[in-house]
């Protein structure tokens, strides 16, 4: 049986197609699992998880939560607001000192690109990046790959438009590594000033007008504007960006086809996507939710080398 690659999460970057294949397959069987009247597994026992967050986090929290209780793993639960680190604790030590309890596994976000892997450095402990400031959030793009082909039967070959604020998005960047990987063609759509200039060197293509990336895709996955990781004004008003970049329904009922809708949530709606659309039967936004859980089982059961 094949085995993770890895000993820690830290981003797509760093895995194989072999490896993401692998938490598919996982998670097809962690899938039927969390369905079944009984949903809980012995598969973690005795292994207890650190979950510590830095940055606010509603979904994905809950999600590894979820997942770790469904697993029966020891749940440690940590956030940078009621902690030490609003005394001044450096990362190092807050993590340390949550270590010398015996912690096998942490799943940390943090507003740095590159904190985990600095952590991961520094101590023996597994580690999954649950989203490090505007660099990665590799669970998400997993979920998002195993959500396309649950819903298209594979990944490799479809058109993803991702569209919106590219420049401060890790789930953007996370999802292009994992569509790449899979052989998807992956294409960026927003304003100039929100798209990297180097962005095409990843082998994506760029566009600027929202009714040609529909009309391109097979998949449209559509992003927040990160506001809180903005230091500048990107574009002159919200207004003024959902008249341009906002999907609903008049743009939708343009195409001569019909696309899969994404978000990794939290939708702002009637920003990058109406109501309407967000809720319509081309939406899987609540199936990505769903699949996060199992998607998240499979990553820990791996890592802990139970595969
Ligand atoms: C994303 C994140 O935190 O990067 N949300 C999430 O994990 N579900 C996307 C976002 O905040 O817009």
């Amino acid at each position: 049986m094949s085995t993770f690659s890895k000993k820690h999460l830290l981003g797509i970057k760093d895995i194989t197609s072999d490896d993401i294949e692998l938490v598919f397959e996982t998670a097809d069987n962690f899938k039927a699992i969390i369905n079944r009247p009984i949903k809980k597994v012995p598969s973690l026992r005795d292994i207890t998880v650190a979950n510590i967050f830095f940055e606010n986090s509603t979904r994905t929290r809950i999600s590894f939560e979820l997942a770790q209780k469904r697993l029966s793993a020891d749940i440690v639960n940590f956030s940078a607001s009621s902690s030490s680190v609003s005394k001044g604790e450096t990362l190092i030590d807050t993590v340390n000192n949550i270590l010398a309890m015996k912690v096998d596994m942490v799943v940390m976000r943090h507003p740095a690109p590159g904190a985990c892997v600095f952590l991961s450095q520094h101590i023996g402990a597994n580690i999954i990046n649950a989203g490090d400031g505007t660099h990665e959030h590799p669970t998400q793009a997993l979920l998002d790959a195993f959500s396309i082909r649950e819903k298209l039967g594979s990944v490799r070959g479809k058109k993803v438009a991702i569209v919106g604020d590219i420049t401060h998005s890790r789930v953007a960047l996370s999802n292009i590594y994992a569509l790449k990987k899979l052989g998807a063609e992956v294409m960026v759509c927003g304003p100039t000033t929100l798209i990297p200039k180097y962005i095409s060197s990843l082998g994506v293509k760029v566009e600027h007008d929202l009714m040609k990336a529909l009309n391109w895709c097979d998949v449209a996955n559509m992003l927040r504007i990160q506001l809180e990781r903005q230091d500048i004004k990107y574009f002159p008003s919200l207004r003024e960006y959902s008249m341009l970049y906002g999907l609903n329904k008049e743009r939708l009922d343009k195409l001569d086809k019909e696309i899969v809708i994404m978000h990794p949530g939290p939708i702002n709606r009637g920003v990058e996507i109406t109501s309407d659309v967000a809720d319509s039967k081309h939406s899987i936004i609540l199936n990505q939710v769903e699949n996060g859980v199992a998607v998240r089982m499979a990553i820990m059961f791996l890592l802990a080398g139970r595969g």
